[in-house]
């Protein structure tokens, strides 16, 4: 039988998303742990990063796991024309579980049909990064003290965003409202409209990064116009600085209003912000290593049982 995998969002359903909330609410408070003694975790990155991978690796390194892996692809014999299968079949040779992320949309799902151990989506080029969802969910859940019926207002690169189309799947259960604010160079896709009007969610678009988009938000998303993308970068130097959130600009939102942002930022958020209560998105990716350590139990079906701290979330 095929181990169980997470490669879009959309393979876990309600009930999965609030385990893993609720055993991440456990790590957060008790981090340090022998879960994962004897096991091997491959982290295989043939695109960049610093959160994702770090916040994994830490995640196993508390678990008194161990880690294998890359974090270039050009140090790995892909750089000499080995496939995806065989770097996969090999690193699913030494290890209990491999966390890729890879340029190609779709390579972890493929990944996730030949490998005899899971895998975890890690992003896959402009699709999915279904864990980036679950810590941002978590954050939400933090800050707002629920899930439901909060308007969500995300701003930026909608088009190429996989953090932003992630996580449209992963609250569709929520009965959130959506506010899209790209330029049109950026929209969102249709894809993901039909998404939302196949599940009843409401949403807007907006072209202004404009008071109403702010103000009526409970999270304010901000997102990197994804330079890595871009085929042409002309494109991408007229809209890379389109939208800059200031701090006064958030003179007028609710009180309750959180800032979040998948990180890196390159200008989008003013450094002015960062002092700013409001902003959160260095707390949302501390909660990155805790919620991949509930990722990596869960897919290898390690019991995580303590004191559960979001059980309410289960009630809603
Ligand atoms: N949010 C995120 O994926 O960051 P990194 O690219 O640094 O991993």
């Amino acid at each position: 039988m095929k181990p169980k995998s997470l490669v879009n969002i959309g393979d876990y359903n309600r009930t999965d998303i609030l385990r893993i909330l609720d055993n991440a609410a456990q790590f957060k408070a008790n981090p340090n742990r022998n879960l994962l003694e004897h096991r091997v975790c491959a982290t295989l990155f043939f695109e960049p990063s610093t959160r994702t991978r770090l916040s994994f690796e830490t995640a196993v390194n508390r678990l008194r796991g161990r880690i294998i892996g890359f974090s270039d692809a050009a140090t790995s014999s892909s750089s000499k024309g080995e496939s995806l299968k065989d770097t996969i079949m090999m690193a699913a040779n030494y290890a209990d579980i491999v966390v890729m992320r890879h340029h190609l949309e779709g390579s972890a799902r493929y990944a996730s049909e030949i490998s005899p151990v899971p895998i975890v989506n890690a992003g896959d080029g402009a699709n999915q990064h279904p864990t980036q969802t679950l810590l941002d969910m978590f954050s939400i859940y933090e800050t707002q003290g629920t899930l439901e019926n909060l308007t969500i207002t995300i701003v930026g690169d909608l088009k190429y965003g996989r953090a932003v189309h992630s996580l449209i799947e992963g609250m569709a259960d929520f009965r959130p409202t959506f506010n899209f604010v790209a330029p049109d160079e950026l929209k969102i896709p249709e894809k993901y409209k039909s998404f939302c009007d196949e599940k009843g969610i409401a949403y807007r678009e907006f072209t202004e990064f404009s008071p109403e988009a702010i103000n009526s938000a409970d999270i304010l998303y901000m997102t990197r116009v994804q330079r890595e993308r871009f085929t042409d970068l002309m494109e991408y130097e007229k809209v890379k600085n389109i939208y800059i959130l200031h701090n006064d600009m958030l003179k007028n939102s609710k009180p309750t209003l959180r800032v979040l942002h998948p990180l890196p930022r390159v200008k989008e958020i003013n450094q002015d912000v960062d002092d700013n209560p409001k902003a959160y998105y260095f707390q949302q990716a501390k909660n990155g290593m805790f919620v991949r350590q509930a990722v990596i139990c869960d897919l290898l079906e390690i019991e995580v049982n303590e004191v559960t701290e979001v059980k309410k979330l289960r009630k809603e």
